[in-house]
């Protein structure tokens, strides 16, 4: 909820790119912003228009004269009055028609181009920015572009068509008094001008206590669990106490400058008021106003008094809509980090031979994770990746997927580069069941299907039992129709490792990866899906980052990483041969008196597996 939050360096943000931004909502609807605003502009000239004949009507009424007479004329005007009254409500009406769906239609569009766009950016920038975060920069920038708009259309341009249709109209009527209030016009805007800039700290001040609050409320609320566990209620709400009484003072702090600038305002819709009867009294004294000029200039009065009401609002809404709009399009200006090339082709897998040629990767410049890299699985060959926690296997992996891009070096598949391909043919080509997979809040079924496009649940199902899921799925209320709560927490890991597992035999995609897919299995789980993995690596090329040995001897070779770099290759045997291996120790530290065991079970083909080693 902070700011710079992220490791992310942002292109600096334009007014200009804000505009286009907006623009790109708007231009499907752009002939409904044009009559939107015609209309609200010709409504606001009939309002203006219509005290002309209210002065019209009390000059004639103090003229006198022959009663008859005038009750003819004054009949024609009051007709005038219905008619331009008429007018009014019309345009508004018509306006806000327009309004209602020129906003909604916007506001979705503007949504939709900043879900689209984020969507795309890579996994580094989504690992860098919290998700909650960024749903609320979606919302407000869909917000900013609303509440915008609404001062620009309801606000600003009445404001300017009454003034400058009045200043057209008074000083047709005298000169000296269209000055005057043009002269308090400006006043009045400077005035408020300042005040607002001023008082913009402390509402930035206020903003910023609020999303304390609001972080403060999530980050909590999402670790409710934690604080029931440690019992920690008293401090917690202590806590928040803390935050929500900052904001109340800040609170009180911008709500009462508001009060203050009211307070100036009405000090100068009084003064406008004297002032400009004053003159009119001295000018009606000389013959150069009429009766109905008075009521002509009250009519004004309260008009754009009424009109300023507003406006004092205006520039704070302005600017928190300027930021708020900034922080998408700060995002939307960000290239995506990962782009397919210009000339990109699909990826075409024949046989599936993943090649790295010299491969190093570092995520900046203190933290290199892979070293140099040289490495080729053939066709349809097996390898397990093991290594100790944090060697840069999931990396590795990663890389292959192109969710990052190398530092140097390339990675190759049936001889075409990566990062030469579409990343969509790529991905389509590769099944990978993630060491911590996240569910989306849909069904079970959903979930499964997710591995392959319309896929039936014939499929579903046969998936969801080769993969073992049948024994939880049998338990839950709605079996398959289950939702399993927001990233899968209804499920435990294991049972989402498996829900991947199912995804992946679906998909049947050429090459396979496994990211200690099992790692939160019990072994007897575990061996179960043994088989279902076995079926799935069946003439596919597979790279299984794992740990238990039950994994790693159905491999064909291993590749040992450590530091991020290959340091011993080979098989079981090979490996457990050499003296001083890497691959030895970790066995013989780590599994410590389990190897021996183990090694008897296999023999006697028991069903029990240990961990060679316990990461993560
Ligand atoms: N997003 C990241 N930014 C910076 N460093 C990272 C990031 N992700 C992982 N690392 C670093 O890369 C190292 C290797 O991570 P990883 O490939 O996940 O290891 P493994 O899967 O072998 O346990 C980690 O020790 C970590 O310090
Ligand atoms: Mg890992």
């Amino acid at each position: 909820m902070e700011k710079n939050q992220a490791n992310i360096v942002y292109p600096k943000v334009k007014f200009n790119d804000i505009a286009t931004a907006f623009w790109r909502g708007i231009k499907p609807q752009k002939w409904r912003m044009f009559f939107l605003l015609v209309s609200i502009t010709l409504a606001n000239i009939a309002s203006v228009i219509t005290p002309i004949f209210y002065k019209q009507f009390f000059d004639i009424v103090s003229a006198g004269g022959d009663k008859r007479l005038i009750v003819g004329k004054l009949v024609v005007i009051i007709a005038y009055i219905f008619i331009f009254n008429l007018g009014f409500w019309a345009f508004y009406r018509v306006a806000t028609l327009f309004n209602n769906t020129f906003q909604s239609m916007v506001i979705a569009n503007l949504k939709r181009q900043a879900y689209d766009y984020l969507m795309h950016h890579s996994y580094s920038f989504f690992t860098n920015n919290f998700v909650g975060s960024l749903v609320q920069r979606v919302n407000r920038f869909a917000r900013a572009f609303e509440n915008l708009f609404d001062d620009i259309a309801w606000n600003l341009l009445p404001l300017a068509v009454k003034v400058i249709s009045i200043l057209v109209v008074v000083y047709f009527i005298n000169f000296w008094i269209a000055v005057i209030i043009f002269i308090w016009a400006i006043i009045f805007l400077l005035f408020n001008v300042f005040f607002s800039i001023w008082k913009l700290k402390y509402d930035i001040l206020a903003a910023e206590t609020d999303s304390k609050t609001t972080g403060y409320l999530a980050d909590t609320l999402t670790n409710q669990n934690t604080i029931s566990v440690f019992n920690r209620f008293k401090y917690e709400s202590q806590g928040f106490r803390d935050v929500t009484e900052k904001q109340a003072l800040t609170m009180k702090l911008t709500w009462n400058l508001s009060s203050i600038m009211d307070a100036g305002q009405g000090i100068l819709s009084v003064i406008i008021e004297f002032i400009l009867f004053y003159f009119a009294i001295i000018y009606w004294q000389q013959g150069l106003v009429t009766v109905g000029v008075f009521v002509l200039l009250q009519l004004y009065v309260i008009s754009i008094i009424d009109q300023l009401w507003g406006f004092t609002r205006v520039i704070r809404i302005m600017y928190q809509s300027y930021a708020d709009a900034k922080e998408m399009v700060e995002i939307m200006k960000l290239p995506h980090e990962i782009q397919d090339v210009p000339v990109a082709k699909n990826l075409s897998v024949g046989n599936g031979q993943v090649e790295f040629e010299d491969l190093t990767f570092n995520f900046n410049e203190t933290r290199q994770v892979l070293k140099n890299i040289n490495l080729i699985i053939k066709p349809g060959e097996k390898v397990a990746l093991i290594g100790p926690s944090g060697a840069g296997k999931t990396t590795f992996v990663r890389l292959l997927l192109r969710f990052y891009s190398p530092t140097s070096g390339k990675i190759l598949i049936d001889e075409q580069n990566v990062s030469k391909v579409t990343q969509g043919s790529l991905r389509e080509n590769i099944s990978l069941v993630p060491q911590d997979p996240i569910l989306f809040h849909r069904t079970l079924a959903e979930n499964i299907a997710y591995g392959k496009k319309n896929a039936t649940i014939e499929e579903i199902k046969r998936a969801a039992s080769l993969a073992h899921c049948d024994e939880f799925i049998n338990n839950l209320p709605q079996g398959l129709k289950t939702y399993v709560g927001e990233r899968g927490v209804k499920l435990s890991g294991g049972e989402r490792q498996r829900v991947a597992i199912a995804r992946a035999i679906l998909k049947n995609a050429p090459i396979l990866i496994l990211d200690e897919a099992t790692s939160s299995l019990d072994s007897h789980s575990e061996m179960l899906i043994q088989d279902a993995l076995d079926s799935l690596m069946t003439d596919k090329t597979t790279i299984a980052i794992a740990h238990r040995l039950s994994t790693i001897q159905r491999m064909d070779r291993i590749i040992v990483i450590d530091n991020g770099q290959i340091v011993e290759q080979g098989s079981h045997d090979e490996l457990l041969s050499k003296e001083d291996s890497l691959y030895k120790k970790l066995w013989t530290l780590q599994a410590g008196g389990f190897l021996k065991e183990e090694d008897e079970e296999e023999v006697n083909g028991a069903d029990e597996n240990e961990d060679i080693k316990d990461e993560d």
